[in-house]
């Protein structure tokens, strides 16, 4: 049901098609490390802005189902620097490839790559607008450390405003029945299109200006960092960078199964006193990331309902 769609923004799934791509990731983890499913296929990293993460588990997904990788991790690294237009490039990589993950700081460069070219264009992050397989992967790894996506109460702590996994989240989550808790100073806080969307579906959220009061009542806080790069000046940023450092006195009380979430990089947001509690859970998150965008390349690229 997923085959050749563009994955633009988490809103392109259903919850039936989220629930297959868990499913199929969890499927291909059991099945071990190597697939041949995708041999002689051809994966394009098109990076306009660094990575570490979804660039290099892009590429480990596709080695690991046999397909190869092309393309380049900055703009520096590309003919943009030559005077090549956005568009020029994507027609010609389109020319080299089946598939093509795109990451951009334009928000909506995505949606705008998906109209030029044919073959499937996967949003890798465009500005602060979205990240759906963020998304996936975050609940793959909630689904994986609850057994389920819905009757949980989540919190989602710092940049609420720039942080576009927190955007795709919330979509990705108003699928399910959840309880948010969304932590920010206000000048961080939740666009105001995504609340109506919560509202749109029904979803519960309350806004709050710290944790203390809520944490030992969450089954997930989901802590992002301070997107320096999207303010518009350095000084707006320097007002609010600091403000949150979840350390672990501040989790001595949480439930047996709260769970610590972060997409990452983290800068100072969580201390790493916290790393080694069986609550954190964002480097077994990261990790994650190379299943599930294993098996969206491999649903996207035709693959059939893999046998359990
Ligand atoms: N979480 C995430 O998008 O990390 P990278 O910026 O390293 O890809």
């Amino acid at each position: 049901m997923l085959s050749s769609k563009d994955i633009i923004s988490i809103n392109d799934f259903s919850r039936e098609e989220i629930l297959h791509i868990i499913q199929t990731a969890a499927q291909l983890e059991q099945d071990g490390q190597k697939h041949d499913y995708l041999r002689g296929k051809i994966l394009a990293t098109v990076f306009y802005e660094t990575s570490t993460r979804t660039k290099i588990s892009f590429n480990v997904a596709m080695k690991r189902l046999g397909g190869n990788v092309i393309g380049f991790s900055h703009l520096k690294n590309s003919s943009f620097l030559k005077g090549e237009s956005f568009s020029d490039t994507l027609r010609i990589l389109e020319g080299y490839c089946d598939i093509m993950t795109l990451r951009a700081p334009w928000e909506g460069s995505a949606r705008y790559a998906g109209e030029i070219v044919d073959v499937p264009v996967i949003n890798a992050g465009d500005g602060s607008n979205q990240h759906p397989t963020q998304t996936l992967l975050d609940l793959y790894t909630v689904m994986q450390t609850q057994g389920r996506l819905d009757h949980l109460r989540i919190g989602m702590l710092g940049d609420l405003k720039y942080g576009r996994t927190v955007h795709s989240l919330l979509m990705g989550l108003s699928h399910f029945n959840v309880e948010l808790f969304f932590i920010s100073h206000p000048t961080l806080s939740v666009p105001k299109r995504y609340l109506r969307h919560l509202e749109s579906k029904g979803i519960r959220y309350h806004i709050l200006e710290n944790y203390p009061q809520i944490i030992d009542e969450l089954d997930i806080l989901y802590v992002t960092r301070v997107q320096k790069e999207r303010f518009p000046d350095e000084k707006e940023y320097s007002q609010v960078r600091g403000l949150y450092q979840l350390s672990r006195k501040d989790i001595s009380s949480v439930r047996e199964n709260f769970k610590i979430m972060h997409p990452l990089p983290r800068v100072d947001e969580i201390n790493p006193d916290v790393d080694d509690s069986e609550h954190a859970v964002y480097f077994q998150q990261a990790k994650n990331g190379v299943v599930v965008r294993e098996a969206l390349i491999y649903l996207l690229l035709g693959g059939e309902k893999l046998k359990g």
